[in-house]
């Protein structure tokens, strides 16, 4: 259970680099339609692109500035433009192809000219229109439209790993084959910014619907939200009065709204935050604050690479995507609550006794009850005191 994202993760590698090779292969033997992966490990020579199924990727901005979304393409037929302009309220309707795979995520604060443009977070190499990925931190939308070991599935995840400037959210649009699945099971958002918390049944956002009931990260505040992020990995850290010499609780410092917080890995770059070289392996690499608290105020999320529980969404082919950016509600709380239903999604055998537990109130509340909290500001400032009280009773 513990590592199943992860072997699941090489195993699309294995499907991938083997995918390559009878791809090369078909394409030495002349083939003219060797490029769709799926179809070609089927036997099936015609590839699967836009033509025969455009799947919808739909950009909506539900935050109160501009943003520019940007897209990176890894596979499959790509999306039309991968980075825009897209004004608060406005969806941009994209569509991808069936294999396609990549993120999306959010820029903001870019200044724009011509087919350039500059971004304070986010940036893709000054590029309006992204060829490659964009620059820590970014909250990511990923895709892998037909993951796994038969291509009949689809990946997808909300990831923290480079760190988080805006809330995200996934949602799933079902095809007519696919709507037998709960929609509380499959629409994940982390909301990480103080003041997008809003009682999620009273905002006009249908993530899910009565009979599915979404289960939700319960217990954090917006200010608690205002000071997640440990001190140092903030982008853009307000001042210290006393030039930072004096203050130690941090946590009393008013941070801006717009926080946008590096992973200790994108900060730091070192092995032992990245899990690369000898960390590249999940006893060795170990959470470290920005992974806990980041766990914490968005428990569907990718906190780092070897996350301690699966953080990966599979669902069967079929239906259309959506991200939001700045959904209103709260994080939510799906794959702790529903680890053992989301197995029947992902193979698409979806039992009475699922759809029970999925609808069932007492069963969510039952495993959402005991969330764990943020580290207490009034704690750390208890134990600061005692710390001078002691200094100067030392050098008293
Ligand atoms: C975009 O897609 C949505 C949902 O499928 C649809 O309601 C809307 O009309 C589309 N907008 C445009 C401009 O095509
Ligand atoms: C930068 O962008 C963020 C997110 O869109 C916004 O909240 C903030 O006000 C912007 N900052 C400036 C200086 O425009
Ligand atoms: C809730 O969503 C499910 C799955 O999409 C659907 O079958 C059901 O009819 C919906 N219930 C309501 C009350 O809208
Ligand atoms: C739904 O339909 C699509 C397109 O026809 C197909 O590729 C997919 O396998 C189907 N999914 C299920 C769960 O039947
Ligand atoms: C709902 O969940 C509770 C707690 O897990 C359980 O005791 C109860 O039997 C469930 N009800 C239904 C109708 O499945």
């Amino acid at each position: 259970m513990r590592r199943r994202s992860l072997s699941q993760n090489r195993r699309s590698d294995l499907t991938m680099k083997a995918t390559v090779l009878i791809t090369a292969l078909l394409l030495l033997s002349n083939l003219p339609e060797a490029t769709g992966v799926v179809q070609a490990i089927k036997g099936i020579t015609r590839p699967l692109t836009k033509r025969d199924r455009a799947i919808p990727l739909i950009v909506t901005n539900n935050c109160p500035n501009v943003l520019w979304p940007g897209i990176a393409s890894q596979a499959g037929d790509a999306p039309e433009t991968h980075g825009f302009e897209l004004g608060p309220g406005k969806s941009m309707n994209l569509t991808v192809g069936p294999t396609w795979a990549g993120r999306v995520w959010g820029r903001t604060n870019c200044t724009v000219g011509g087919d350039t443009a500059t971004c304070q977070t986010g940036d893709c190499l000054g590029k309006l229109n992204c060829v490659f990925g964009g620059a820590a931190p970014a909250t990511l939308a990923e895709f892998n439209l037909a993951g796994g070991m038969t291509g009949e599935q689809t990946f997808y995840d909300i990831s923290l790993v480079d760190g988080y400037n805006l809330p995200l959210g996934i949602v799933y649009h079902p095809a007519e084959n696919t709507s037998f699945i709960p929609p509380n099971l499959v629409n994940p958002t982390c909301i990480a910014t103080a003041g997008f918390l809003s009682n999620p049944s009273q905002t006009g956002f249908t993530y899910t619907n009565d009979t599915f009931p979404m289960p939700y990260q319960p217990t954090l505040t917006n200010r608690e939200l205002s000071d997640w992020c440990p001190w140092d990995l903030q982008v853009f850290p307000p001042d210290k009065p006393g030039d930072g010499v004096y203050p130690y609780p941090d946590d009393n410092i008013q941070r801006p709204v717009f926080d946008p917080c590096l992973s200790a890995c994108a900060s730091s770059h070192k092995p032992k935050d990245c899990c690369t070289g000898k960390f590249n392996d999940p006893d060795l690499c170990k959470p470290g604050l920005y992974s806990k608290y980041a766990k914490i105020v968005c428990p569907d999320a990718y906190s780092y690479a070897f996350d301690d529980q699966d953080s990966t969404f599979i669902v069967p082919l079929g239906g259309g995507w959506e991200v939001v950016f700045c959904p209103e509600g709260r994080s939510t709380n799906i794959l702790a609550t529903f680890s053992n239903e989301l197995h029947g999604v992902a193979s698409g055998a979806i039992t009475p006794e699922i759809l029970l537990n999925a609808m069932n109130v007492s069963f969510i509340e039952s495993k959402t009850g005991a969330a764990p909290r943020l580290g207490s500001p009034r704690w750390n400032i208890v134990v600061f005191c005692i710390a001078m009280a002691y200094a100067m009773l030392l050098l008293g």
